[in-house]
């Protein structure tokens, strides 16, 4: 997890399930809770770019509005046949709430910015 940098999501978070667009270090991204687990993944489908935060989970899936492509929350993969995958941000819990991990570029690393 080298090479990570941590945003604080400045978001409450409800204790059952749900699903809404978030924005977290200046990216709108889809935070939800599923059978019990926090997971932020994009929010824009790979497929033809529906809006995943309007979507629904079943089986451990994240499933799209649009034309119901399913992605696994564990991973990101497509399901079966779809070949794409969706970005899943890695989260932290601290004392003070929850932190989500973004990549940093190389050159972020070496000049700074995001
Ligand atoms: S836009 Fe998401 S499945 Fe087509």
């Amino acid at each position: 997890m080298a090479n990570l940098r941590w945003y604080k999501i400045e978001e409450e978070i409800p204790e059952e399930d749900f699903m809404r667009q978030v924005i977290v270090a200046g990216k709108k991204l889809c935070l939800l809770r599923n059978e019990g687990k926090v997971h932020l993944i994009q929010n824009t489908c790979p497929h033809a770019g529906g809006i995943l935060s309007g979507g629904w989970c079943t089986k451990g899936q994240l499933v799209c509005p649009i034309h119901r492509y399913a992605y696994s929350l564990e991973n990101g993969r497509g399901a079966e046949g779809q070949g794409d995958y969706i970005n899943i941000y890695p989260l932290r819990e601290e004392p003070d709430g929850l932190y989500a991990g973004f990549r940093q570029s190389l050159f972020s690393r070496f000049f700074g910015g995001d």
